[in-house]
């Protein structure tokens, strides 16, 4: 039988073309989505559907199961993507930029986790892939409030993926390099405060360097491979990096010791 995965933010890059190569791969899709009455392309995908949800909306995450259940048999796997950057100096922002932030990255992320647990106990199995990201395992300056939330989504995916094993429910995260997506443009909120001085120089230089870095990045479908590689590859394997030098910067990581990596990190960024 045909499996069926659910992916959130499928409007635009990582979780747009998943959406696409799940459906080439003969999947069912369910392809959630904001503004799903603005999408043209998708739709015309014969075992693509599209439903509403906004991830931090209650009443959008209680009943996209018992919606997707008219069209499909069942869901097997959610993957969560959606996801954006609020960036700047930390001493910018405010109490609603970071509540923000962690809304959509990581309470979403555990609100829609939260529904799929016991409808996936009780299916007898299931799969869980949340997006985490490169610098959620380290962390660069001015994306203060944007790594946290993917440092907390790493250690709440590590953390389940222990608790739901009895269940034959597999726990996965994709740690993406730098994307070629929306991301870098619409998807990212830079935080405006004017009486807040001493940050020019640093913003310029980090902000304008990933802006220049990312545009030079691989497409969205290297990572679509990567989902669709932890989906299939039957394995209890828990973090998959995905995109250029996403592997070899997280090795680098894990082997030198974190002063070195750090100032390396800072170096690059202020080029
Ligand atoms: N691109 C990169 O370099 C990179 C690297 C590492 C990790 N990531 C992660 O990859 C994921 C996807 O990002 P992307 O690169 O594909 O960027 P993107 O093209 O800007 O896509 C972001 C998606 O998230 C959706 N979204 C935002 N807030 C939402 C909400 N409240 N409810 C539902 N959907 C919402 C957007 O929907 P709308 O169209 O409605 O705005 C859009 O579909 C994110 O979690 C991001 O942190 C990206």
């Amino acid at each position: 039988m045909k499996k069926t995965i659910l992916i959130t933010g499928a409007s635009s890059g990582i979780g747009r073309a998943t959406a696409k190569l799940f459906a080439k791969k003969g999947w069912n899709v369910a392809a959630t989505m904001r503004s799903p009455e603005e999408e043209t392309e998708l739709k015309e995908l014969p075992n693509l559907k599209l439903y509403t949800l906004d991830v931090t909306k209650k009443e959008h995450l209680q009943k996209i199961i018992s919606e997707v259940e008219k069209d499909f048999p069942g869901i097997d796997v959610l993957f969560n993507n959606a996801g954006y950057g609020a960036v700047g100096a930390f001493e910018k922002s405010t109490e609603e930029d970071v509540l923000n932030q962690f809304k959509v990255n990581v309470f979403g992320v555990m609100d829609l986790t939260r529904q799929f647990i016991p409808y996936f106990k009780q299916k007898g199995e299931g799969m869980i892939i949340n997006t985490s990201s490169v610098v959620g395992r380290f962390t660069i300056p001015l994306y203060s409030l944007y790594c946290s939330s993917k440092w907390a989504l790493e250690g709440f995916t590590e953390a389940l993926q222990y608790e739901l094993k009895q269940f034959n429910i597999k726990v996965k995260m994709i740690e993406p390099a730098a994307i070629k997506t929306d991301f870098h443009g619409r998807s990212l909120k830079t935080f405006e405060n004017d009486a807040v001085k001493g940050y020019d120089k640093m913003e310029k230089n980090i902000l304008s360097g990933m802006k220049k870095r990312n545009e030079k990045a691989p497409g969205p479908e290297v990572v679509a491979k990567t989902v669709f590689k932890a989906a299939t590859d039957g394995s209890q394997k828990l973090r998959y990096p995905a995109g250029k030098g996403a592997g070899a910067v997280l090795i680098a990581r894990k082997l030198l010791p974190t002063s070195w990596f750090n100032k390396m990190v800072f170096k690059q960024q202020n080029r």
